[in-house]
């Protein structure tokens, strides 16, 4: 089983418009509400791929029913902690070829709440074989609060992969018990070093070679069309990937971090897990829908995908 984290999941609502004008009464043609957040278009993948997955994190009010019961409809394992605020919608308005997002923060958390879910997810984490952790934590969550959670699987010898941002990342790499894997894009790379970096393989070895990534088994770059820059242990590789025609690569890293857990998880070597999740970040940029794959086009994006040691 593998454990998905969401801390600041949403109900994400599609508007599908002919129009859309500020300041003017806009009709709403059709309309679509899934279950948001970052770690559940991770826990979509692996349910998908054939994996068994349990999604937790905060839910509360009567949106947290909601997206209970969306997933509960979609046969997807969740065991969430309960919290006073509501949890969140984003509004996505697709119009004219256009997306137009309004997102709502999410619920201010409580100690006592945080507190709260620190031992639930204990609770969890200790019967599972790995954990996947994504996306910015909610308002009232210390920084710290994946270094903590990594701290606790590591207890159980239980290994991280941890997709996230900004200092709730850097407190994660600085801490003394490390993620197996992070998936950081480029900008997420540059964000953290604090200065350019090119997809140059050379740039990037340089940066990844850098001290705050002592002790991090698993970092892979991810380079949206151009594929992936990763290192594993000491090793560096390119991933070339096929041109493909995307129709919404949103939701593409999601699904590559679900291919590094389940290649974790399944002990595949270093090209297989590097083409499992470069396959299925492709195919989920191939889709209208943000977390889904058509599994029918795997093998054949699979087997164009060049894994170099550089
Ligand atoms: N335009 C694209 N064409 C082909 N493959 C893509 C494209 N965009 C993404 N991918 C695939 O998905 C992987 C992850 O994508 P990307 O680097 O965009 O992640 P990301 O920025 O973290 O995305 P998100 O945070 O929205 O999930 C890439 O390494 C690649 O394999
Ligand atoms: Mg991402």
């Amino acid at each position: 089983m593998i454990l998905t984290v969401t801390m600041n999941p949403s109900i994400d609502i599609a508007y599908i418009m002919d129009s859309f004008v500020p300041d003017q009464v806009n009709r709403v043609k059709e309309i679509h509400k899934t279950a948001g957040g970052k770690g559940l278009n991770v826990t979509r993948i692996l349910k998908k791929t054939g994996n068994k997955v349990l999604a937790t994190g905060l839910t509360g009010g009567k949106n947290g029913e909601f997206l209970k019961e969306q997933l509960d409809h979609a046969g997807v394992l969740s065991d969430f902690y309960e919290i006073k605020g509501d949890t969140r919608n984003c509004i996505a308005i697709l119009h004219e070829g256009k997306q137009t997002e309004i997102l709502e923060a999410g619920p201010a958390v409580s100690q006592e709440e945080y507190a709260g879910f620190i031992d639930h997810f204990q609770m969890l984490v200790q019967r599972c074989a790995a954990a996947v952790f994504s996306g910015t934590p909610p308002r009232g969550i210390e920084d710290d609060c994946y270094a903590c959670l990594t701290e606790i699987a590591k207890k159980y010898s239980v290994p991280v992969i941890l997709d996230c941002s900004g200092a709730p990342f850097l407190k994660a790499l600085k801490s003394e018990y490390k993620p197996d894997a992070v998936k950081p894009n480029i900008h997420e790379l540059q964000d953290l070093l604090n200065r350019e970096i090119s997809k140059d393989p050379e740039c990037l070895k340089e940066a990844l070679s850098e001290k705050i990534f002592d002790g991090i088994a698993w970092i892979v770059v991810s380079l949206g069309a151009d594929g992936c820059f990763a290192k594993h242990h000491d090793t560096f590789y390119t991933v070339k990937i096929p041109k493909i025609s995307v129709i919404s690569p949103v939701g593409s890293g999601d699904a590559t971090v679900a291919g590094i857990a389940a290649g974790i998880v399944k002990g595949m070597n270093d090209e297989e897990l590097l083409k499992h999740a470069n396959t299925l970040g492709m195919l989920n940029a191939q889709e209208k829908e943000t977390g889904t794959v058509n599994l029918d086009h795997y093998d054949s994006l699979y087997r164009q995908i060049i894994v170099t040691k550089v």
